[in-house]
């Protein structure tokens, strides 16, 4: 699902960096390249908040165990 339009950003994208250690909102908004004033209408920019906690989520949540 994607969440920012303007920059084609996914769900799993974000997901993707807050697995890989990344959940801070300077890192997120720069690994994401939301600062770009040109490209971006600066709606996600606002929330990056909603960002932290979905990279947040992946960081928190073990992998699950395998049923069997
Ligand atoms: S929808 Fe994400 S910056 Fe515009």
């Amino acid at each position: 699902m994607y969440i920012c339009i303007c920059k084609g950003i996914r769900e799993s994208d974000v997901r993707d960096l807050g697995k890989a250690g990344i959940t801070c909102p300077k890192k997120l908004a720069s690994a994401l390249e939301l600062n770009d004033k040109k490209n971006c209408c600066g709606r996600c920019i606002k929330n990056i908040s909603k960002f932290v906690d979905l990279a947040k989520e992946e960081q928190s949540c073990p992998q699950s165990p395998v049923l069997g």
